[in-house]
């Protein structure tokens, strides 16, 4: 479009729109660089700009013409479009032009990046996020690969002395030395005998036989808890913003207990002792384990010990989904946590030769690539060459061109070093039925681009019937935002639980997907030894990321309300997450055909809302008494029991009384197994909120299912008063039809407090 086209095309927008009040912004204004007229985006963009305040004159428009648009930078690499000062009139006006994609407000004094505390709802001077409540000693225990002390994100600029009650050391081993603990990262510590004596004597080539840090993971997740503001953080400028922990005034306790070949037990076990002796607040665990009843699971029997003494407990939920049955961590005094997406995203898209368009994600931050040959499979090299294996793709096959490999047999990363090798310009990653349209961006080592399934079929079929030599270009488009999320990640793992069927489990959902956080000078972006570059701030994804949000929120709460106990805690945020997502849709599920929408076994309660959960109203509180009173219930004996309870405990002996469902859990699993017809759990709810104050129930009944609450009205009349509630679930006539599980929702409701749990029935 030449320039006098895109000023008629203006004039006639512009007489169209009424005349409105000057609101001035500045937006950024993403635009679609394939739709520009001429090769220079500046003198596009410049034009554009021109024409819309001439237009203001023309009109007579003495607001508008006095307030001219401006551009502010006009960005090339990590997006294509400009930011500019503009009235909402023109906004509109420019929006209506070819090429404009969209248009976003600068937020300039808020935080991004990790972007998670903005996409969470916590703002600097409010809330959870205020002065006095950031000021308040707590200390996080991070318990994983180790730490890399000398981070920026570790720096105690600022920070008061080590508060009293610590009592962790820092402990000297190779590069570690006692001063690499200052007054953030408080204590570090290695365990390695149990692993030692599985594998024997570590080699300690590429690694360290002490606390720091050669993954990246114990680092990452560290600043994700808790590490430091630090500004103009990015990943070769995607995702540019301040990087921040959750609670980035706490104090960090490094323990580390996974080496290159996983963690044992004895180690995690001796870790989480420790941590509680040292002092911890809140354990973050981001690893996996869980998957066998709780007396064979150590990190659920030194939780149980950790919670005991007032520290909360928060795991991933692990990363074997979207597969039912597959969720780890599932004790009900761990808080499992499992991942979705946020609106962030890392957009690109990929042309065939025949004109189709997909989009995709990728983190490359460079050039887009023109139009290319493509090659795959036995176009690229030899056996294996379609999921681009070691040795697989042929050089004179590769060289110059765009290469298509699909996901599976090795990994995300070593598919892109070996195109890299074999001489290729691009990587298109496609997934397989098996990862359906989960996208990641991934730090490859040449420009590359992640595809969906579906894309990924299409873009074979092309391959396969195209008369011409294939080709393809490849679009990188920057970071997004505003894409509807939560979604959740296929990746995250899905209940029910075998071994802990009388409750739901994940509990909560937290951003997993795409995550930037803190990451060590040793280890390349990618992981691959090849690799030689070097990164301060890394975008991973998994529940090992979302895991340690929650561990942050969890310690603002705590900050908060100083007196609450885990229980408490993990009821504050269970209850009051959501499930609706930006679009006011139901949270959907990337793991789902056509991402339908997610249900509790994906999220459990939720999505995470940081500054609802501070004032939740109600609270359903446990005491570590209750949880051994539910082990005997599920007829445990009390032998195994003793596991937990440290040895000294014998379960009641009229076990009957005790029912499993009683549990005073913040959500509900119902069994209707074996043709049960009316299941009754007892609930007590305890006020901390407006002290005088009548909660009535609402219901959402899961079908074939009839909930009915005694009372159906709840009259709290002081500030810490308990009230208990009868909840009776009625299986309704002919069960034929139904699916394997039915979902519904009791929601306690006064004024502004909505106390909600998820409601799950399983007829199998
Ligand atoms: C800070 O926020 C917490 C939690 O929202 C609240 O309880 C406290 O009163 C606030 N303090 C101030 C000084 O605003
Ligand atoms: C330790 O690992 C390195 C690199 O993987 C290897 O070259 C070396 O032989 C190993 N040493 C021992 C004692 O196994
Ligand atoms: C790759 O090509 C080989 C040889 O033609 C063929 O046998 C194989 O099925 C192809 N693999 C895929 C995944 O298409
Ligand atoms: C525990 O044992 C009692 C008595 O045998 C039985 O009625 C009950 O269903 C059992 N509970 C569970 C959770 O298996
Ligand atoms: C065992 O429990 C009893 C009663 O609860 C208590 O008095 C006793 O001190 C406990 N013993 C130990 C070793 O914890």
């Amino acid at each position: 479009m030449g320039i006098t086209e895109l000023w008629l095309l203006l004039l006639s927008i512009m007489l169209a729109t009424s005349a409105a009040a000057v609101d001035q912004q500045t937006y950024i204004i993403h635009m679609d660089a394939t739709k520009m007229a001429t090769t220079n985006p500046e003198q596009w963009y410049t034009s554009i700009i021109h024409s819309i305040n001439q237009l203001s004159s023309i009109n007579d428009d003495q607001n508008e013409a006095s307030n001219a648009a401006e551009i502010l930078y006009i960005y090339k690499t990590a997006i294509s479009g400009f930011s500019a000062k503009l009235s909402t009139r023109k906004l509109h006006s420019l929006s209506k032009l070819p090429g404009f994609l969209a248009a976003t407000p600068d937020k300039l004094l808020q935080l991004h990046t990790t972007h998670t505390p903005q996409f969470l709802g916590l703002q600097r001077g409010h809330g959870l996020w205020n002065a006095s409540n950031l000021a308040s000693d707590i200390i996080i225990g991070v318990i994983d690969t180790g730490i890399w002390p000398e981070h920026i994100s570790f720096q105690d600029k600022g920070l008061p002395p080590v508060p009293k009650k610590w009592k962790g050391t820092c402990q000297a081993g190779p590069k570690f030395s006692r001063s690499n603990c200052n007054k953030k990262l408080v204590g570090a510590r290695a365990y390695i005998k149990g692993y030692e004596t599985i594998l024997g004597r570590l080699n300690t080539t590429g690694t360290f036989r002490s606390a720091r840090d050669s993954d990246g993971h114990g680092t990452h997740t560290a600043s994700t808890a808790a590490g430091n503001i630090v500004y103009k953080a990015s990943l070769y400028n995607q995702g540019m913003g301040a990087a921040t922990g959750m609670r980035f005034t706490s104090r960090i306790a490094a323990y580390k207990v996974c080496w290159p070949e996983g963690c044992a037990s004895t180690d995690i076990l001796a870790a989480i002792d420790r941590a509680v002796v040292d002092g911890v607040d809140v354990l973050s665990l981001s690893l996996g384990g869980g998957d066998g009843f709780f007396y064979q699971d150590e990190i659920a029997i030194a939780a149980f010990g950790a919670v005991r003494n007032g520290v909360f407990v928060s795991c991933s939920a692990g990363n074997s989904g979207p597969f039912m049955s597959t969720v780890g961590n599932v004790a009900p005094w761990i808080m499992t946590v499992a991942a979705s997406y946020t609106d962030r995203t890392f957009p690109g898209s990929v042309k065939l030769g025949n004109g189709q368009i997909f989009e995709g994600s990728s983190l490359h931050s460079g050039n887009s690539i023109g139009e290319l040959p493509l090659v795959y499979n036995k176009t690229a090299g030899g056996e294996e060459a379609s999921v681009c294996t070691a040795g697989s793709l042929v050089p004179s096959m590769v060289k110059g061109k765009i290469v298509v490999c699909e996901r599976g047999t090795n990994s995300r990363f070593e598919k892109g070093e070996q195109v890299k090798l074999a001489g290729g310009v691009g990587m298109i990653l496609i997934n397989t039925q098996l990862e359906g349209e989960e996208l990641f961006g991934d730090s490859h080592v040449l420009p590359a681009i992640n595809l969906g399934a579906s894309a990924g079929k299409a873009i074979i079929n092309y391959i396969a019937s195209s008369k011409h030599p294939p080709k393809a270009s490849i679009l990188f488009e920057g970071t997004r935002y505003g894409s509807r999320a939560p979604r959740m990640a296929a990746f995250s793992s899905r209940g029910p639980s075998f071994f802990e069927p009388y409750v739901i489990k994940p509990d909560i959902t937290a951003p997993g997907v795409n995550i930037l956080a803190a990451w060590p000078p040793v280890v390349s972006p990618s992981e691959l030894k090849s690799d030689k570059r070097r990164v301060l701030f890394n975008i991973i994804s998994g529940t090992s990321m979302s895991c340690p949000h929650v561990s942050g929120i969890a310690a603002l709460l705590k900050s908060a309300h100083k007196n609450w106990s885990p229980a408490a805690i993990k009821s504050a945020l269970m209850t009051t997450a959501y499930v609706n997502d930006n679009k006011r849709s139901l949270i959907s599920d990337v793991g789902r055909p056509s991402g339908g929408p997610a249900d509790p076994y994906a999220f459990g309660s939720g999505h995470v809302d940081p500054e609802k959960a501070v004032d939740p109203g109600l609270v359903y509180d446990i005491v570590p008494q209750d949880y051994l009173n539910y082990l005997c219930s599920l007829n445990y004996t009390s032998k195994q029991v003793g596991l937990v309870s440290r040895g000294n405990f014998s379960c009641p002996s009229k076990r009957t009384v005790l029912q499993p469902g009683d549990l005073n859990y913040p959500s509900f699993s119902v069994s209707m197994k074996n043709k049960a017809k009316n299941v009754r759990f007892k609930r007590t709810v305890t006020n901390v909120g407006t002290p005088s104050s009548d909660y009535t129930v609402k219901i959402n009944n899961p079908s074939g299912i009839r909930v009915s609450v005694k009372p159906e009205k709840l009259s709290f009349r002081r500030s810490g008063q308990k009230l208990s509630y009868q909840v009776s679930f009625v299986a309704l006539g002919k069960r034929e039809g139904l699916s394997d599980f039915s979902f519904g929702s009791l929601v306690w409701v006064s004024g502004k407090y909505s106390v909600r749990s998820p409601i799950a029935v399983n007829w199998e």
